[in-house]
């Protein structure tokens, strides 16, 4: 990513300071400081002022730092919080915007205890997440590469994955394939859940074995470059039975009516509906017990949601997944998620692998 994109965020909150009755902001919450900075080490602080941003770091990442971000940078010689509010002392602010959904109390407590008298703690929530969410054209090649990598390795192992393979084997190969093609590491926990199993929206893999008559719920997703992708695609173990072709068919319905939904102006919960009708019709809407979707970028559930009570509209540039799933306790379940983006005139869907029922 061009420095020049985080400078222009960072000017973008700078300006917008004033109409919020703030003289900074603090952002500590990881995927937030990286969205304004670059920075990509574990342990920082941004302070956004008008004029200037603050990037505080420990000496572990000193170089790190000033290679990812072009912000100022303090090097805390002891806790981050003690430079911090010196460094707000000295600087005579005020009211200090905080994210409160992003903050431990302890930090909180730590560095209330220590500001002046006349300076505040002002809550602020979501608001960097509302400007991550329509993604830049530099962030949506991210999400596209990372998508055609975690389909790639869903491809090459499914092409080797026999009857009699572990769940948690074939986990391990999903993930051991998307770091070979360039992930950096799995966006979650990878979910291999056959059987019975696959009843569970989120079982982990266990050392159960892939037997013939099995339906397995494969739910993965990679981090590369520090985007996210996810997909669910569906395996069977020999030919699926009448009732699980009959569910797949219902959740592909769903799936293919909810990405036909998503358009610009489009409330999240029209799209979450458009789902749930076509499995009202097979009988199947009180199995699919989640939301149909979740916005993803640098984190691999953001906002939007696409669920029963989300009416936010979607716009074009927002990266998100279309998954709704039906899951039947004793029997088993089918999910079907795809990354899409909004674009203009509707959707574009980015994962590439073919959404049949795969037989192994
Ligand atoms: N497994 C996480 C998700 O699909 O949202
Ligand atoms: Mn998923
Ligand atoms: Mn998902």
């Amino acid at each position: 990513m061009e420095n020049s994109q985080y400078e222009e965020r960072r000017q973008r909150v700078a300006a917008a300071l004033p109409e919020r009755k703030l003289d900074c902001l603090l952002v500590a919450f990881s995927p937030n400081l990286r969205y304004l900075s670059g920075f990509t080490g574990s342990n920082g602080a941004l302070l956004i002022l008008a004029e200037r941003s603050i990037l505080f770091t420990d000496p572990r990442y000193r170089t790190q730092a000033a290679q990812e971000s072009t912000c100022k940078i303090r090097v805390a010689k002891g806790a981050l919080v003690l430079d911090l509010v010196a460094t707000l002392g000295k600087l005579g602010v005020k009211r200090i915007g905080y994210e409160p959904a992003r903050m431990t109390c302890d930090a909180f407590e730590s560095i209330k205890s220590r500001l002046p008298l006349r300076a505040s703690l002002e809550p602020v929530t979501g608001w960097i997440e509302e400007l991550r969410m329509v993604k830049s054209t530099a962030e949506l090649a991210l999400i596209r590469r990372s998508v055609e990598t975690n389909s790639r390795a869903f491809e090459q192992t499914v092409a080797r994955v026999k009857p009699g393979m572990r769940e948690r084997d074939l986990a391990t190969e999903l993930e051991y394939r998307m770091r070979r093609l360039g992930a950096e590491k799995p966006s979650f926990e990878t979910i291999v859940a056959s059987g019975v199993r696959s009843a569970l929206p989120h079982a982990q893999p266990t050392a159960a074995r892939l037997t013939k008559g099995d339906l397995v719920v494969v739910d993965m997703g990679a981090f590369q470059e520090g985007y996210a992708s996810d997909m669910t695609r569906m395996l069977s173990v020999g030919a699926p039975n009448a009732k699980a072709t009959r569910m797949y068919r219902a959740v592909l319905e769903a799936q293919l009516a909810a990405i036909d939904a998503v358009r610009p102006g489009v409330t999240t919960v029209s799209v979450d509906r458009a789902a749930r009708r076509v499995l009202a019709g097979y009988g199947l809407d009180h199995c699919f017990i989640h939301s149909t979707g979740h916005g993803l970028g640098l984190e691999i559930h953001e906002p939007p949601r696409l669920g029963k009570r989300d009416r936010r509209r979607l716009s074009p540039g927002m990266a998100i997944t279309i998954e709704p799933g039906a899951y039947i306790e004793g029997f088993g379940g089918v999910r079907i998620e795809d990354t899409v983006v909004v674009t203009e005139s509707g959707c574009e869907i980015l994962t590439p692998t073919a959404k049949e029922l795969h037989v192994v």
